[in-house]
């Protein structure tokens, strides 16, 4: 059986994607510090795949935890998610996102070295684009960032770039534009604290009523309702894309990849959808451009489909149906686990 470590698998991508592994036939170890999970996200593993989870607490940026974790079994690779992930803080606290993400991923890989382990996939993402005109993005198009957070995702990149001139590293990128949604069991997903950054979260909490609007930042932008663009896949399908990475991997086959669906969908788009998922009509209100946003962002998704079969197969409305049923779940402490 191939032997995974996880890191950030308590998280919101890792947990859907510990489920995948697991349905895969992996066996999986996950390594987290839990600075921004719940530990009851364990036990509903643990219900999900109807077995115990292999879980160590813990942090990428402690060498020591990670020799004694690879000394405990040999790995046959890495899916690293670990990192701190919030854009408005990272311009805040760069340093902290700096020690995080960049030295987290360089202790990670210095102890994956003296164990003799090579094989990594990276979680990246569509800011790495920076602010682009061209349409859709593909993956050879130049670089460049625009936040702290961008600037630490395209230093690993290029690390890991780097790293594998000098040692047999076996490296898949993956590139994520925007990942919403949640397993269909409800009993995991995205789990913001406080007021979420990112508009389906967002959306989640007004549906809630835990918030009273949905702020639609810009109507003026060169798309065809005025509201800005981006393309938004389930994380059930980005989860199948890491099962379809590390297959990859383990056949020597590195890659860089976009993961996304090349749809993009508008801020009013969704708007509709999670008004019908929830049954109303959820009060909005235009307001002005949001400094740092861009207009448009959507992948050309036809690389990850030749590389590893990928395809993403869940529309806008199974998006939002799943994040609705998860954050009506969560809001009621998930009584089936009672
Ligand atoms: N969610 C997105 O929109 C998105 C988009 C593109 C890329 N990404 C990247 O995907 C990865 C996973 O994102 P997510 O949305 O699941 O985030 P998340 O915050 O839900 O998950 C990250 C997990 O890593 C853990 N963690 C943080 N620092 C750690 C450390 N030092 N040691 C061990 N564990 C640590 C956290 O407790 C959390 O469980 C991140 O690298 C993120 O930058 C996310």
């Amino acid at each position: 059986m191939t032997r995974i470590l996880l890191t950030g698998g308590a998280g919101y991508i890792g947990s859907h994607t510990f489920v995948a592994l697991r349905e895969a036939g992996f066996d999986v170890t996950i390594l987290d510090d839990f600075s921004n999970a719940e530990p009851s996200v364990i036990d509903r593993l643990a219900r999900l795949t109807g077995g115990p989870v292999d879980v160590v607490r813990g942090s990428v940026m402690d060498r020591d935890a990670l020799d004694a974790l690879f000394a405990a079994k040999p790995y046959d690779g890495v899916v690293h998610f670990a990192a701190r992930k919030a854009v408005g803080e990272s311009t805040e606290r760069p340093l902290d996102y700096f020690e995080t993400n960049i030295g987290g991923l360089t202790t990670l890989m210095q102890a994956m070295r003296a164990a003799d382990v090579w094989r990594i996939v990276f979680s990246s993402t569509a800011t790495v684009y920076g602010e682009p005109e061209v349409f859709p993005l593909t993956e050879d198009l130049p670089l460049s960032h625009t936040s702290p957070y961008a600037f630490t995702k395209l230093t690993c990149e290029r690390i890991l770039e780097q790293a594998a001139r000098a040692d047999p590293w076996c490296v898949g990128v993956l590139r994520y534009f925007n990942p919403v949604g949640a397993h269909s069991s409800a009993m995991i997903g995205e789990d913001p604290r406080g007021v979420p950054d990112n508009l389906m979260p967002f959306i989640a909490k007004v549906a809630l009523g835990e918030l009273a609007e949905l702020q639609v930042f810009g109507d003026d932008y060169d798309t065809p309702d005025g509201t800005a663009w981006r393309d938004y896949i389930h994380v059930m399908d980005l989860a199948d894309a890491h099962v379809r990475s590390l297959q990859a991997l383990m056949d020597g086959r590195a890659h860089v990849l976009n993961i996304g669906t090349g749809r993009p969908i508008s801020v009013l788009d969704m708007h509709a959808a999670y008004s019908a998922a929830a049954g109303r009509d959820l009060p909005y209100r235009i307001a002005p451009r949001r400094p740092g946003d861009v207009p448009k962002l959507y992948a050309d998704p036809s690389r990850a489909r030749q590389v590893l079969g990928f395809q993403a197969k869940r529309d806008l409305d199974e998006m939002c149906r799943s994040s609705w049923e998860w954050v009506q779940a969560r809001a009621q402490g998930w009584r089936f686990n009672s």
